[in-house]
């Protein structure tokens, strides 16, 4: 296995050829000495010190296409010689993007998906780095950006006392502005702000955040560390530091963090925060993600964008100023190696960057909720509910068949970000209103199916529940219910026998107010050819209009309250990287059919394997236990 990597650095070499190196070298100085001229002056140390160190960067990425190569020219630009990268299932393009820059940066490029266990695949990383003759290892992350204080980064590591093993480096965090709500390549420049006095760590700073003395942005994060390259070499969670023996306080070097870099980077802490909560991690731990989890559960999430971002030199902590001070630092970092960058808007591919967080988190989780929502349909009722609310169409929104909530969950929040009702409606475990032909696919699909259930999988996203309707959906009357045309959005997704389907359709329509959208699901399985003939019925009758069509469900309107939604839906497919649509004439109806385009996936000369703890030398523990690491293309969003 070790020899398998020898092979790979090997390549890796010939394959970068000596020149390509030297002109890598050339530019980085030039950036390297722009970067020095901004940092401020340096303590005066006399020391012996090592010369001509080989200063490796070791990353572990998830998601971070829009800052990813600005973090790598900056860090080649002020001290590192090679980079080690493993990417942990990106779907935003990261790795893609990674892929394209081992042409002119040394990186050794890893895919490993699956948990992220960040303490054994940096130090696996860290290792490997040893073995390969690095002097001096950095962990980034790629909201991380370190500088030396008063000479580049590189100088104040070759002129470091041998002694010194570990160099324990103070973290400033900078606060973005509230304007910015989606991560996008240039979004750091903007990041002038740091707090005026910071707290901790330590104390119950927990308490300080959650009862609004303080905010989040505020606190002083642990120290993070550069360790001296040992074949033992081991980097605590998250690279803080933790107390390590060896260990010199440094103020010649400073990490500047962008922890918030937009509101959209709120989407993955949730869902960091989520799994922290249903895996039931203790008390204190990730108290701050949890609490982000918890604050998109109850809808308050809004309020503390405000308390993480600045206004007019200030953030908002329960409604009171708290002053930031300004400092370039982290702008001028960014914008000296900008001109090397080249990334734009159109490499990155980030779906939820542009939702709300909780709808953006739930969207990371979909996959684990049971149900029939593919990810595709979930972003195009994220698009048409923008529409909607564009347009200034209001309503309720109102499903038929929920079984566990994987639509209703969506649903759920589309309403709320709204101020809309959500009801929803199933048989749930009442086998009894189910009809004799409909039984024994009921009895296949949602045999373990139950209101409880369901309820239970809703509330993990949501405080509050929706209107439920226990019943047959067929005798649901619109007119006793005082519902007629009061809703924007109907999922039809219930019973699939034919005439069922049918009056659910009715339903829909008498339901829906001018603008209002039905999406009928189940239109293609083939074990239910009663929902496909209902709804092609439709179509041919003319008065219903065929919108668009995806794997699994038709949208149309009975009143397209004067949007031209075909020409907003091809609008949306062309901004969309990785869709496509083509029309199809469907009985004189000019209807869409949206896909999502396969990506091709990474070639695997792009790729190295970085060798597992017990392959490498050091020993075989590091903390976290994983599963062997599998090279594999991202999953798309
Ligand atoms: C395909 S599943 C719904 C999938 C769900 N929308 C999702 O996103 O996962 C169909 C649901 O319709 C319910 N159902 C079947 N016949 C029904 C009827 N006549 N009235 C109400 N609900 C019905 C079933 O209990 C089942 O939960």
């Amino acid at each position: 296995m070790w020899h398998d990597t020898r092979v790979s650095v090997t390549l890796l070499v010939i394959k970068f050829g000596i020149r390509r190196i030297r002109n890598f070298r050339s530019q980085s100085k030039r950036v390297s000495a722009a970067s020095a001229t901004h940092s401020q002056a340096c303590t005066t140390e006399t020391m012996s010190y090592t010369r001509s160190v080989k200063v490796v960067g070791l990353y572990l990425l998830r998601n971070e296409a829009d800052i990813i190569e600005t973090n790598l020219r900056h860090h080649f630009a002020v001290g590192i010689d090679e980079a080690i990268v493993i990417d942990n299932g990106s779907a935003d393009g990261t790795l893609e993007l990674l892929a394209n820059l081992t042409e002119d940066m040394p990186i050794q490029l890893s895919s490993e998906v699956g948990p992220m266990y960040q303490q054994e695949r940096v130090t696996r990383m860290a290792r490997l780095a040893t073995l390969q003759g690095a002097d001096w290892l950095l962990p980034i992350d790629a909201d991380e950006f370190w500088v030396g204080t008063g000479a580049p980064l590189r100088h104040v590591l070759e002129e470091t006392p041998s002694e010194a093993r570990l160099l324990v480096v103070e973290l400033v965090n900078f606060v973005q502005s509230r304007d910015v709500l989606a991560a996008e390549p240039g979004c750091l420049a903007s990041m002038s702000m740091t707090p005026e006095r910071t707290f901790g760590p330590g104390g119950d700073l927990p308490r300080m955040v959650r009862e609004e003395e303080i905010g989040f942005v505020e606190i002083r994060y642990t120290p993070k560390c550069v360790h001296r390259a040992t074949p033992d070499a081991t980097v605590s969670k998250g690279n803080h530091y933790a107390g390590e023996r060896g260990a010199t306080p440094t103020d010649r070097i400073t990490c500047l963090h962008a922890p918030l870099r937009a509101l959209s980077t709120l989407t993955t802490k949730l869902d960091h925060g989520r799994r922290a909560f249903e895996d039931g991690v203790p008390g204190e731990a990730s108290w701050h993600v949890k609490r982000w989890w918890q604050m998109a559960r109850d809808g308050t999430l809004d309020r503390e964008w405000e308390a993480l971002s600045y206004q007019d030199g200030a953030i908002t902590v329960g409604g009171r100023r708290r002053e930031l001070v300004r400092d370039d630092r982290l702008r001028h970092t960014v914008t000296d190696v900008a001109p090397l960058v080249r990334t734009t808007a159109a490499d990155v591919h980030n779906p939820t960057a542009a939702m709300p967080p909780a709808v953006g988190a739930y969207l990371l989780a979909l996959e684990t909720v049971p149900g029939w929502l593919s990810m595709l349909d979930f972003r195009l009722l994220v698009e048409l509910d923008r529409l909607q609310r564009h347009y200034g169409i209001g309503g309720d929104l109102f499903e038929i068949g929920t079984y566990l909530g994987k639509s209703a969950i969506l649903l759920g929040h589309l309403a709320r970000l709204a101020g809309d009702r959500l009801t929803v409606c199933d048989v749930f475990e009442h086998i009894e209103l189910i009809d004799q032909e409909s039984f024994p696919g009921f009895n296949h699909w949602y045999s373990t199916l139950t209101e409880r259930a369901f309820v239970e999988q809703y509330q993990r996203f949501h405080a509050e529940l929706p209107e439920i309707i226990v019943g047959a959906s067929e005798t649901i009357d619109v007119k006793q219910l005082d519902r007629a045309r009061t809703c924007r959005l109907v999922h039809v997704d219930g019973g699939h026998r034919y005439d069922i389907v049918r009056a659910d359709a009715s339903t829909a329509q008498q339901l829906l107010s001018p603008g209002g959208i039905v999406a009928f699901g189940g239109i293609s399985a083939s074990h239910f050819p009663g929902t496909a003939l209902a709804v092609w019925e439709l179509v041919l009758g003319r008065e219903f209009t065929p919108l668009c069509l995806t794997g699994g469900k038709l949208y149309g309107t009975w009143d397209a309250g004067g949007v031209d939604w075909s020409a907003r839906i091809d609008e949306w497919v062309s901004q969309e990287r990785d869709l496509g649509s083509e029309i199809h004439t469907l009985a004189g109806w000019p209807v869409r059919r949206v896909f999502a385009h396969e990506r091709p996936p990474v070639p695997a000369e792009k790729l190295v394997r970085i060798p597992d703890l017990e392959d490498l030398p050091g020993g075989a523990s590091a903390g976290e236990k994983r599963p062997n690491p599998s090279p594999s293309p991202s999953p798309s969003l």
